[in-house]
């Protein structure tokens, strides 16, 4: 704060310049105040120049703000110039201060211009840096496919559902009574030993085949039934070529009024021809399943040597693809369904089975590795 008093004839100022925390007090005369303000224009002139020249010397955005407080900010040069405005005459303080605003504005000026020039350069070189080659050959990403076991499931369930077949499924951990008991399989059953499995408690256990899924759909709908029922299976079984603790299996079950055996050989030797091939032959030979009575094994013709006998077939000319017959009148009536009135017939087959047979595959067990040497040939 400045206060200034005119006592007339030599035309003194008296004045309070702020200093510190007290005040200042002394009398400039006309001449001082002349020689102050040739001192003020030429801090001025050369706040102006060395601010040109530092501006040129800046090289980041960053410098150039600093530069700025550094001369207009509330403590800069400029700013301190500024404040000492108060220590001339009234006639004066116009002219100074026209003249420390021309180079303000002078200096504001350039800041921008080098603010533009240096923006301009930093995106120059973040271009530079960011360059793409389009020229490059471009990153291939492998593409996926269906596993082997899935491209059969789909195709065994295509001929199925051509032949106006639904798609049922069950529940992997199964009650002992859907997997043993219901399908004719009581507790001291001896076939129940070539299926031994693992065991949740002694009434609850990882199935061993899809066929108690038989006994649920029978459970909830009267006949017509037609539906296969592809899932997982377990057994105790150790890993080897053609075992597996889990695979898959394929169930089927048609029951309605009138359904005979010439039934299950029609609709299985459809499905063999569309699965291998218009040429492909079925054989029924008899069988035992505790579920179906009568039962059969089926084989179809040898797809690699046509019947005539290879290694592949063991020189018979035929391989056995599935066990099936027709559903045992206890099984039936364990799904709810009169054996009086209905019949029908039911069939399991090995996914692995058909897959390995269908793909010339020698080993089960490249169908579980993941190895992509071997699914890329699919
Ligand atoms: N569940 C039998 C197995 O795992 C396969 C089977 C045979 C299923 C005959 C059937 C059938 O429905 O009728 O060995």
């Amino acid at each position: 704060m400045l206060k200034c008093k005119n006592q007339g004839g030599t035309a003194e100022l008296i004045c309070f310049v702020p200093f510190g925390t007290g005040h200042l007090f002394f009398a400039l005369s006309d001449r001082h105040i002349y020689e102050r303000m040739i001192f003020l224009k030429e801090k001025l002139e050369a706040i102006r120049q060395l601010a040109e020249q530092k501006l040129l010397d800046t090289s980041s955005r960053q410098e150039l703000e600093d530069l700025r407080v550094q001369i207009l900010g509330k403590k800069g040069e400029l700013t301190a110039i500024l404040k000492q405005m108060g220590s001339l005459s009234p006639e004066e303080r116009p002219i100074m201060g026209q003249k420390a605003n021309e180079v303000r504005a002078f200096i504001e000026g350039k800041i921008a211009e080098r603010q533009a020039e240096l923006k301009a350069k930093e995106s120059e070189l973040k271009l530079a840096n960011e360059t793409i080659d389009v020229t490059l050959p471009g990153e291939k990403h492998p593409l996926g496919h269906k596993h082997p076991l899935s491209i059969v499931l789909d195709e065994v369930k295509d001929i199925f559902i051509g032949m106006g077949f639904q798609i049922a499924t069950g529940p992997e951990v199964e009650w002992d009574y859907y997997n043993f008991e219901a399908l004719n399989l009581p507790p001291d059953h001896p076939a129940r030993d070539t299926q031994d499995t693992f065991y949740i408690t002694e009434k609850m256990l990882l199935r061993t085949q899809t066929s108690p899924v038989q006994i649920r759909v029978m459970e909830k709908q009267q006949p017509p039934i037609r539906i296969i029922a592809p899932g997982r299976v377990y057994r105790s079984d150790a890993v080897d070529a053609t075992h597996s603790p889990f695979f898959h299996q394929i169930e089927g079950l048609v029951v309605d009024e009138g359904i005979t055996m010439g039934d299950l050989k029609g609709n299985l030797m459809q499905f063999a021809k569309r699965l291998y091939g218009e040429q492909t032959q079925i054989r029924l030979r008899p069988h035992h399943f505790p579920f179906t009575e009568p039962s059969c094994e089926m084989d179809v013709t040898c797809f690699k040597c046509g019947g005539k006998g290879c290694p592949m077939c063991k020189g018979e000319g035929w391989v056995e693809i599935l066990g099936g017959g027709m559903v045992h009148p206890k099984v039936l009536k364990n799904g709810g369904i009169d054996p009086e009135k209905y019949s029908g017939y039911a069939f399991g087959v090995g996914l692995e089975r058909l897959t390995m047979f269908r793909f010339n595959i020698d080993d089960m067990r490249l169908l579980y590795e993941n190895d992509m040497r071997f699914l890329g040939q699919f």
